[in-house]
């Protein structure tokens, strides 16, 4: 016999869980006996006083076996995915996806909802009318083996305890907890019947690792328990110090995707394509799960086999094929209605610094993510991004532009957007994308 309070008390007192009371805790709270106060209390005492490796591999455990392992075997080759740990304008699943699926390796992937100011996939994929996240386990497959990538969240037979615990962590300031992350990513993808696995762990402002020894202690962790579980396992290490391309948002996100897809640029009025970091990095993501498929013979012909899917419209074509299979239709993707330009008064010199948490703050001002785990989101609202670290600020600049359908909840984002960026007379260092890839 368990007692909830008691389980909580001894995590709270920084005591070592047992795996008998984290299964208890974890099945009991998926199956809605355990109620969400009690679930929010122990993720705040684990938030405080973390997990010890063996905790984590226990909750991990428990949390990827409160639904399914999806059988991919009848899926025939290399099955991979990438996860994000979550930033801001962080779009690349939707390229990274259709692009890999083009080159022959298959991408079954589970995604995740907004988390605390990040963004997420399925918000994004939701803001495309009619797409639906919510696959059956035998559609997943069938999807995946059919157009060689399906993007689904979780349900009530894969990851139901993620996808719980997941919403209650969003709204209750539990998010950046290294034993949390590796436990929410990695039982997800464990249940995906997956190969191998490509990590972007993200540090920075708009990271929820703040520097990058945090997220090397993070990826770390992740790769050991994917390597625990037999997969072939990479983690790049990449910047949150400023919003990853052009916009944040969902339908806008979609938007700045196709564009990608569709090969085009948006130069910016210092003469920088706006687009670029996100073309990258979609890039560099998806040769490593080339790569590791062992499609090609070096990391450097999967990435030429990655932007000749890119260039050549293939990726595009695969993610129209994977949104009208998933029911979404890509020609109606809204946008919104208004925009307000928000414009620097402070001094002119170069951008130095974003505040890129503060940004997605911002983003939720716009109700683009979550205050409460009911809101509905408005997926049409978003910020644009006009400058990049080092760039020539002059007075009058347009920093940003918002985007939504309500005006009224502009004020309140443009007031926190005016305290998300600093300006230097000195030329800041350039900025690096990629710092660092854990083989
Ligand atoms: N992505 C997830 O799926 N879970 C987290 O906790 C963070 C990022």
């Amino acid at each position: 016999m368990y007692f909830p309070a008691e389980i909580i008390k001894k995590k709270r007192n920084k005591y070592e869980l047992t795996a008998e009371e984290i299964e208890f805790f974890i099945m009991s709270y998926t199956r809605g006996e355990i109620p969400d106060y009690q679930m929010s209390a122990l993720l705040m005492a684990i938030f405080f006083n973390g997990m010890t490796t063996t905790e984590t591999v226990t909750l991990t455990k428990t949390m990827l076996h409160s639904g399914v392992v999806v059988d991919t075997s009848s899926i025939d080759g290399f099955k991979t995915d990438k996860h994000s740990t979550g930033g801001v304008g962080d779009k690349t699943s939707l390229i990274l996806g259709p692009v890999v699926a083009a080159a022959g390796v298959y991408v079954p992937m589970i995604s995740g909802r907004g988390l605390g100011h990040t963004g997420g996939t399925l918000d994004k994929l939701e803001s495309i009318p009619g797409f639906n996240t919510q696959q059956s386990l035998e559609k997943f497959i069938e999807l995946t083996k059919k157009i060689g990538t399906c993007f689904i969240g979780q349900t009530k037979d894969i990851c139901p305890a993620d996808k719980k615990i997941y919403a209650l962590r969003d709204v209750t300031a539990t998010v950046e907890s290294l034993p949390l992350i590796c436990a929410s990513i990695m039982s997800k993808k464990m249940a995906e019947g997956i190969d191998g696995l490509v990590l972007d762990v993200k540090f920075g402002s708009g990271a929820f690792m703040k520097t990058p020894a945090k997220a090397k202690e993070l990826a770390q962790a992740l790769m050991a328990i994917g390597q625990g579980y037999g997969k072939k396992v990479v983690a790049m290490l990449t910047s949150m110090e400023q919003p990853l391309g052009r916009f944040s948002g969902n339908s806008l996100e979609v938007f700045e995707c196709l564009e990608i897809m569709k090969n085009k640029k948006f130069i910016s009025a210092d003469g920088i394509d706006l687009y670029e970091d996100t073309r990258e990095l979609s890039l560099q993501l998806s040769a490593h799960m080339i790569f590791m498929s062992g499609k090609t013979a070096s990391l450097a012909d999967a990435y030429n086999l990655a932007a000749e899917m890119l260039v050549s419209g293939k990726a595009l074509k695969k993610f129209e094929e994977m949104c009208a299979a998933q029911g979404g239709d890509i020609h109606k993707l809204p946008s919104a209605k208004n925009k307000s330009a928000v414009v620097q008064t402070k001094a002119s010199g170069f951008l130095q610094a974003y505040n890129v948490e503060k940004i997605g703050l911002a983003g939720i001002c716009l109700r683009a993510g979550r205050q409460k785990t009911d809101d509905v989101l408005n997926l049409v609202s978003g910020i644009e991004f006009h400058k990049k670290i080092g760039d020539p600020i002059n007075m009058n600049d347009v920093i940003f532009t918002i985007h939504g359908d309500e005006p009224q909840l502009f004020k309140e984002a443009e007031d926190l957007l005016q305290t998300c960026f600093e300006i230097s007379l000195q030329k800041p260092a350039p900025h690096v994308l990629i710092k660092e890839t854990l083989l």
